[in-house]
């Protein structure tokens, strides 16, 4: 499928602008200024997008352009450092501004294609130190604001656009239409829509993996599970899915999903592992141990179910992973190696069996698996779900896991996720849980004194997990939440809510 390939020369907006792209149904992927045209072409790019940047053109070291994409006849959309970039390469001038530009200014335009349907005044996002003084050979200025002579340029020619503001960000209100208009010029096909998401997918996973059968493990979690749909859909009963129950899942998750992927026609093999886990676990109190104990279990279960299913079905020499794309550019920085962060990876399977890696969502955001997983028909109550870590309740339980922490902390969560979901506050909080917490306190029920468990309940806002905010929930709700605990749940006698946001907090306790 057509692509646009967005260079990333270091701008916070750069992700934004690959967001941006596939919300007017193109499909685009951020690539880095060391790779060749001739990388890039796998792609398949209908065009290009240099990204702004906090360097300057006459930094040591500055970023270049990709060797060949000048010569590659690509069309070109060039933004802030991006621009500035193209100036210099094509035989322009590029000067330090007089005074910085920096936030919402007002640009004049004079006409040009980007700018077709919103010619003359609007608000544009700046963030800039130089600025294109003399303009290329065949560029004409088609934008300035009071303080920058030359803010937009075009050469309709060679298909090169340049702007010196982010059209990307909602500070620029008419942003999106210039996004727009350059998919207009070069003449993409706007056809990244889910349904054809499923099928290219479906037609990559069948020309890679021909007649051979493919493992996947699903935690429970909406990427494993909607890749285990869309495997299943390309390999029918050449796909195995193993699903390791750690014991360690919400209340009736693990039969949620058993059902539902068994109800969608999986051939899923579930193993119970509960009591393994938990053996492995004891008198474990260290974060790190417990996380370390528990990727150890897994695999060994894991191996052993593959191989037990090798000696049925012969050779099966895919391994299936539900990696994101973020997980990929979070961890790769401006290198661009692919090491995905380890402790996302523990429903992943590293494994000493030896599988060929398949990473279908590679170039997937979060929101477009949950897309793609309604396209599949992946129920409403799974897509939904709260992210889940894959060690599960033994990093929330404080101190020891034991069987009975296990089950108090399994029943709080269940009273506040019921409740979230009863009071529709469930889909506009991004991840919600209850930690139990190592304390004990003195308390007062009914006539007698109580010296019991104190829970913590956490509620969460955020785009990624890479930060969030404390979501405010309503007082009501809280103590709604507060009373039914304590009632239904005699081993807590105090509750807290923890008001950190990340950073300085991480979202889950340990
Ligand atoms: P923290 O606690 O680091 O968590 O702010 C950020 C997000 O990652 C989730 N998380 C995990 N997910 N395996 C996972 O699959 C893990 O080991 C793991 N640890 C944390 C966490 O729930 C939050 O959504």
């Amino acid at each position: 499928m057509a692509s646009v390939v967005v260079v990333d020369y270091g701008s916070q907006y750069t992700r934004l602008i690959t967001r941006r792209l596939r919300e007017l149904k193109v499909f685009s992927i951020i690539a880095q200024p060391e790779t060749s045209t001739k990388d890039l072409q796998a792609y398949e790019p209908a065009g290009v997008i240099l990204s702004g940047g906090p360097q300057s053109v006459y930094d040591e070291g500055a970023s270049g352009i990709p060797p060949g994409l000048l010569d590659s006849g690509l069309p070109i959309l060039a933004i802030c450092y991006g621009m500035q970039l193209l100036a210099t390469k094509l035989g322009g001038q590029v000067d330090p501004n007089s005074i910085r530009e920096y936030g919402k200014t007002t640009l004049e335009s004079f006409g040009g294609h980007l700018f077709e349907g919103i010619e003359g005044e609007f608000v544009a996002w700046m963030s800039h130190g130089d600025s294109v003084s003399r303009v290329p050979a065949g560029f004409q200025v088609t934008g300035a604001t009071a303080d920058t002579q030359v803010a937009a340029m075009e050469d309709l020619e060679r298909g090169y656009y340049a702007l010196q503001f982010h059209p990307e960000v909602q500070h620029t209100p008419k942003g999106l239409t210039l996004l727009e208009n350059f998919l207009q010029q070069i003449g993409i096909d706007r056809t990244w829509t889910p349904n054809n998401i499923v099928d290219s997918l479906t037609c990559e996973v069948q020309e890679r993996v021909g007649g051979g059968r493919v493992l996947l493990g699903i935690s429970g979690g909406v990427d494993s599970s909607t890749l285990g749909l869309l495997l299943h859909r390309a390999l029918g009963d050449r796909l195995h899915a193993v699903f390791v129950d750690h014991g360690l899942l919400r209340q009736g998750e693990a039969e949620e999903v058993e059902g539902a992927l068994r109800d969608l026609g999986i051939d899923l093999t579930v193993i119970n592992a509960a009591d393994r886990f938990l053996k492995a676990l004891k008198g474990v109190k260290d974060p790190e141990r417990k996380r370390k104990r528990i990727g150890r279990e897994f695999i060994e279960v894991f191996n052993a179910c593959a191989l037990s299913l090798q000696n049925k079905f012969g050779t099966i020499r895919y391994l299936a992973q539900g990696t994101l794309y973020p997980d990929i550019i979070e961890s790769a920085g401006s290198h661009g190696a692919a090491n995905i962060k380890s402790h996302h990876n523990v429903g992943g399977l590293p494994t000493n069996l030896t599988f060929e890696l398949i990473e279908p969502f590679r170039n997937l955001f979060k929101d477009e698996v949950r897309e793609i997983a309604k396209t599949l028909g992946l129920p409403q109550e799974l897509r939904r779900r709260h992210p889940f870590p894959g060690p599960g309740f033994a990093i929330r339980c404080i101190g020891e896991v034991t069987s009975e922490r296990l089950d108090i902390l399994r029943r709080v969560d269940d009273i506040f996720v019921t409740g979230l979901r009863e009071f529709g506050l469930y889909d506009d909080t991004w991840q919600a849980l209850a930690i139990l917490t190592p304390l004990r306190s003195v308390g007062v029920m009914g006539d007698g004194r109580t010296y019991a468990h104190t829970v913590a309940l956490r509620a969460v806002s955020s785009v990624d997990g890479m930060t969030a905010d404390w979501t405010r929930l309503p007082y009501d709700f809280l103590a709604t939440v507060s009373n039914r605990i304590v009632n239904g749940v005699p081993e807590v006698n105090r509750i807290v809510y923890d008001i950190t946001s990340k950073p300085p907090g991480t979202i889950e306790w340990e």
